[in-house]
């Protein structure tokens, strides 16, 4: 099985800050790193690192082709990345002394993914594969409509929030994954809660307090602890959360165990500064449940 993952693909710019700008505030950062991000290329790094195959959709300029060599580095399929006549996506990312951030993003490249490109990745796909998308690119609602009639297990992250590009893909999804606040956000203009609609699964991320889970065929609601951990930057943990959660599915693992995995892997991942390129491995994940060597 596999992971077909329409997603972004950013150059991220973390600056650590004192604190998170306010209007008209000029501030010196402590630090600049710099690495591969984007919502899409997070959540593909972790499906991958997490043991399955992903194949990723999307876009970068000329400038870029360092990110789309490192996710094949990373394990990723980067036959469909295209190189465009656009500037690579980036983000500027402000992350304060408790792991919180600000994220600006410049699409670049991400909103210029052809429709036909798509399509001939689809074309590869097998009924049961995963199509994942988030907010970060267009087409999504082609997309979802064409992996779903090709019988793939659609699976949105809506993230970053937008009620009009839920809506556009709701009568396509298997699986929606969001969290606390744009769950209100959607039920505000949905008029509907999760648990109503009409999706075979919906989990919800609630960050220091786990996640919850809404069945829909038996109407069941499970939730699930998050691991206490101190966290350093929680800037794409949740991407590393949904990548380990479908990596997991797709693996053949029932959602309980996806669910504990992925908790795992987003909580490691608080505790490190950066996006893909420190996202956990499968080995440091399993190294989580081992007690310190002796005279450690
Ligand atoms: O979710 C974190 C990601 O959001 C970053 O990697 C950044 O590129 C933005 O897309």
């Amino acid at each position: 099985m596999a992971i077909y993952n329409l997603g972004s693909i950013n150059a991220d710019l973390l600056y650590s800050v004192p604190h998170l700008p306010r209007p008209g505030e000029t501030l010196a950062s402590t630090a600049l790193r710099r690495g591969l991000g984007g919502k899409g290329a997070n959540m593909s790094v972790a499906a991958a690192r997490g043991a399955a195959r992903v194949v990723h959709i999307g876009a970068v300029g000329p400038d870029g082709r360092w990110a789309r060599d490192l996710l094949t580095e990373y394990g990723v399929d980067t036959r469909h990345i295209a190189v465009v006549d656009q500037v690579t996506g980036h983000a500027v990312i402000l992350l304060d002394p408790d792991g919180e951030n600000t994220i600006i993003i410049n699409p670049g490249a991400n909103h210029a993914i052809d429709q036909n490109q798509i399509g001939l990745a689809l074309a590869e796909a097998s009924p049961g594969d995963i199509l994942l998308m988030q907010n970060e690119t267009t087409h999504q609602a082609f997309s979802a409509e064409t992996g779903s009639s090709l019988g793939l297990r659609v699976v949105y992250a809506a993230a970053p929030f937008n009620a009009d590009a839920v809506r556009a893909v709701l009568p396509y999804l298997d699986m929606l994954i969001l969290n606390a606040v744009e769950a209100l956000q959607l039920e505000q203009a949905l008029g509907k809660a999760p648990g109503d609609l009409g999706l075979a699964d919906v989990i919800v991320t609630l960050g220091a307090q786990g996640c919850r889970w809404f069945q829909g065929a038996s109407g069941q609601v499970v939730d699930f602890p998050a691991l206490p951990v101190t966290p350093v930057d929680t800037t794409g943990a949740g991407d590393t959360f949904t990548g380990y959660l479908l990596g997991g599915l797709d693996r053949g693992m029932q959602m309980a165990q996806a669910i504990n995995l992925a908790t795992k892997a987003a909580a490691l991942m608080v505790t490190r500064v950066g996006t893909a390129d420190v996202i956990p491995d499968l080995l440091e994940i399993q190294q989580m449940d081992q007690p310190p060597a002796k005279g450690a």
